[in-house]
């Protein structure tokens, strides 16, 4: 065996005969877990809830959390349909995760009546109207948590859905309504190693069911802890924690994002002791707040460059994810300089209100700021072919937005649309059409020219 490595190093072609565990396998097949996430019958107190798990970067499961929720009794698919059928959601295309697909919108009742017989998963901010029924975990209630929250997401299925390999820079609670989620969790530090190769959203594109660990070695030795999260369970991931996660059966969870607490407020505990009480838990009783968030990652980009940055240095690095856009111009960069001493520090960034970061931020969610000048590789000639004829059908959009599209792809959608059996053929634009037509003339002389030249190797 150690001949043989020995040998490897000398010769390239080697690594074919040394196949790392786990290639081409589902994600986790490397190396079994570090073990399973923790688990608590019951919920800590806020401060507990500090010092053991966010300050320590813990996770935790906390079991049966869920069941408080009054919506753990109420959410039926005919409940919500007679309740909240008409509210308008985001319902993305594929349970696997791709985030070249937009996303289009549809009534509840809608997306209920298709779910169990299709592949619709939807993924979107919980409805204000269903915020009485969702109950936070106690252990945010007090202490500062709840002055920083950023979003309740509702994430629908039925089930066999799955994740990117992803991070968040948010604090994290997910409550699991309905069904189970299968997690596949890595510590922070771990996570800085991974190979987000869409930095751009903070998420590495591996095929979770097939890993490429050739494509992708940083996966071939990384620890992993395991996650089982049931019907009732809610559970803590922290801040830069890597996750994967996999939905089983008819699948209803809430999450709550909150930004980092840097310090815990005991005052805010003694005075608001009686908000520990369920019927006060409801979400309703809550507003989100977004400067928390942005002021949170410009202080990152400050502790990055060793404590203070200068325009020059953090015009190019806050970016919005979509459109690229710099975000901090030199007017905005004034707002936050509260000095005016023409570079950011700490202090400055402290010392501004929310609002204000927010405006600096020029009022953009902060899901969609990036802090490392990165955003999504998109085909500009797509992009402007889009934008110069307007909205189109979302099976178009989702699919002339998508990356890496081979000659077959683009084949196989035209005659999609040239098929008279189906008279869908008046929903490609022609100028998409002619787009499509272009590129499969260009890729198919690309291919004859590769062939040429692979039968010239072989000739050599
Ligand atoms: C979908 O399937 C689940 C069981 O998996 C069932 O409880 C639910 O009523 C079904 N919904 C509809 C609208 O058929
Ligand atoms: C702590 O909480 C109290 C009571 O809610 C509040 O008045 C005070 O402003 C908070 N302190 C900080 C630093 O946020």
């Amino acid at each position: 065996m150690f001949r043989f490595l020995l040998l490897c190093q000398l010769f390239v072609f080697c690594k074919q005969e040394f196949i790392p565990t786990g290639h081409l396998q589902p994600l986790g097949s490397h190396r079994p877990p570090e073990g399973a996430i923790k688990s608590v019958e019951l919920v800590p107190t806020p401060q507990e809830f500090y010092n053991e798990y966010v300050l320590k970067g813990q996770p935790v499961i906390f079991k049966g959390a869920a069941k408080l929720s009054p919506g753990f009794q109420l959410w039926s698919d005919s409940y919500l349909r007679e309740k909240y059928g008409d509210v308008i959601l985001r319902v993305d295309y594929g349970k696997k995760e791709n985030r070249a697909r937009p996303a289009d919108n549809m009534a509840l009742g809608e997306f209920l009546s298709i779910y169990n017989d299709s592949d619709r998963y939807l993924v979107d901010t919980l409805p204000e109207e269903m915020w009485p029924e969702f109950s936070l975990p106690s252990c945010l209630l007090c202490g500062g948590f709840t002055s920083r929250l950023q979003d309740a997401v509702l994430w629908y299925s039925s089930g066999g859905s799955k994740s990117f390999l992803h991070m968040d820079t948010v604090d994290n609670i997910n409550c699991m309504i309905s069904g189970v989620k299968h997690w596949f969790i890595v510590d922070l530090e771990h996570t800085k190693l991974i190979d987000m190769d869409h930095g751009e959203g903070d998420y590495c594109s591996v095929n979770v069911d097939k890993v490429d660990m050739f494509k992708y070695p940083s996966l071939q030795n990384l620890p992993w802890w395991s996650a089982r999260l049931e019907q009732g369970d809610c559970m803590f991931i922290p801040y830069g924690w890597g996750h994967q996660v996999t939905s089983l059966f008819r699948n209803i969870a809430v999450n709550i994002w909150w930004t980092p607490l840097q310090r815990f407020n005991s005052t805010d505990c003694e005075v608001n002791l009686e908000k520990l009480g369920s019927s006060q838990a409801k979400l309703s009783n809550f507003k989100f707040t977004t400067g928390e968030q942005l002021r949170f990652m410009a202080l990152q980009v400050i502790k990055d460059n060793g404590g203070s940055v200068s325009f020059e240095t953090i015009n190019p690095l806050i970016v919005g994810e979509h459109t690229g856009e710099r975000l901090i111009t030199q007017k905005r960069f004034a707002m936050l300089d509260k000095d005016q001493d023409g570079v950011l520090t700490e202090d400055d960034v402290m010392s501004v209100p929310a609002d204000v970061v927010d405006e600096a931020f020029g009022q953009t969610p902060p899901g969609e700021v990036n802090i490392r000048g990165q955003s999504r590789h998109s085909d500009p000639e797509v992009t402007s072919l889009l934008a110069s004829i307007g909205v189109q059908p979302a099976i178009v959009e989702e699919f002339m937005l998508r990356d890496d599209k081979t000659l077959e792809d683009y084949e196989r959608f035209l005659s999609y649309f040239s098929d008279p059996t189906n008279d869908h053929s008046d929903l490609l634009h022609d100028e998409v059409r002619k787009f499509i037509e272009e590129r499969i003339n260009e890729l198919t002389i690309n291919r004859g020219q590769k062939k040429d030249s692979e039968h010239d190797h072989r000739e050599l």
